[in-house]
């Protein structure tokens, strides 16, 4: 009998934190309710099959002993996927995988971490292994570092557990927090930001500025703890004074664009308790947090200043199976 699985995962923004959890210090993540679908079936084929018709990836073919050669970059992250997860559980079958994306590659949401989380949770489904949440991310971990060198794992973790965590560099610390209301306002700036070139670039300022950048990133870390506690109190007036705080410090390490910086602005005169970019900075979205009251001047505002408002919802589930 044939068997699809069905597996979505979320997309995630990065609340606090971003850049100085490459240093160890915490972050704090939430997933939307933005997901990445992937169905998978096994097949007597020795191949890996892919439709992914969002990154324009169709009828792509794969003899499995050529797994993770030569892959475009589209599917390398799934290919890699399928790669480890054959390999750590020592399984041989082929596989037919179908990927559709509610969001786009290019808004920072995290689809790479999203698609690597959701095809390894299916293949542990399809070839009946026991994957427990931390072994899923380390898994997952492990194919994005293979992939991508670098990455502290948080879009991982907000991939598995879903909600609002908080995080640590390579899931040393993966708490959820309860948040009762989280009233995001997001604006894309249009333009796409590289996560490792922004992520060298900070090196680069640490290792000319070691004594200040080291103390931002400890600056932003009391951030994050006090957003901790903030959140979970509900206090979206001092909530917002952080993200204000966070985003001078990320200024500081020289992640804030002039576009970023216009949205981010414009939410802010537009009566949001406070913004900031979320992620690595060089594009990509911000993040603005609004009473019900101001949210459609907030969004107006952002619009007006050349941004686009993506509708998203904060705190989602994370990574989900359907059994057809
Ligand atoms: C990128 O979205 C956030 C960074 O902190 C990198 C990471 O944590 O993987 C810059």
């Amino acid at each position: 009998m044939k068997k699809r699985i069905d597996v979505s995962a979320p997309g995630k923004l990065m609340l606090f934190g971003e850049h100085s959890v490459m240093y160890g210090h915490p972050c704090i993540v939430t997933a939307v309710n933005q997901r990445i679908r992937v169905s998978l079936e096994s097949t007597r084929k020795e191949l890996l099959e892919i439709e992914a018709p969002d990154v324009g990836i169709v009828g792509y073919k794969k003899k499995l002993e050529f797994l993770g050669k030569k892959e475009p970059k589209e599917v390398r992250f799934l290919e890699g996927a399928v790669k480890n997860f054959f390999k750590e559980f020592k399984v041989r079958s082929g596989v037919k995988i179908n990927t559709k994306s509610e969001f786009s590659s290019e808004f920072g949401f995290g689809s790479s971490s999203a698609v690597t989380v959701a095809v390894l949770k299916g293949l542990s489904i399809l070839f009946k292994k026991k994957l427990s949440q931390k072994t899923l991310f380390d898994l997952s971990y492990k194919t994005v570092l293979d992939i991508q060198g670098t990455g502290s794992g948080f879009d991982l973790a907000a991939a598995i557990w879903g909600g609002t965590l908080l995080f640590v560099r390579g899931g040393k610390t993966i708490t959820p927090l309860k948040v009762k209301r989280l009233p995001l306002v997001v604006g894309y700036t249009g333009i796409k930001a590289d996560t490792p070139t922004l992520v060298r670039q900070v090196a680069g300022l640490y290792k000319d500025y070691p004594n200040l950048i080291k103390r931002t990133f400890e600056a932003i870390a009391f951030i994050t703890r006090e957003a901790k506690v903030t959140l979970i109190k509900g206090d979206l007036k001092k909530i917002g004074d952080l993200m204000n705080l966070n985003q001078g410090l990320l200024d500081v390490l020289g992640v804030n664009t002039l576009e970023l910086s216009r949205l981010i602005w414009a939410a802010r005169k537009g009566g949001a308790y406070g913004a900031k970019l979320s992620g690595a900075g060089g594009g990509d979205c911000m993040l603005a947090l609004a009473s019900e009251k101001n949210r459609s001047k907030v969004e107006k505002a952002i619009e007006d200043a050349g941004g686009k408002v993506l509708k998203v919802q904060a705190q989602t589930e994370g990574v989900k199976v359907k059994k057809i």
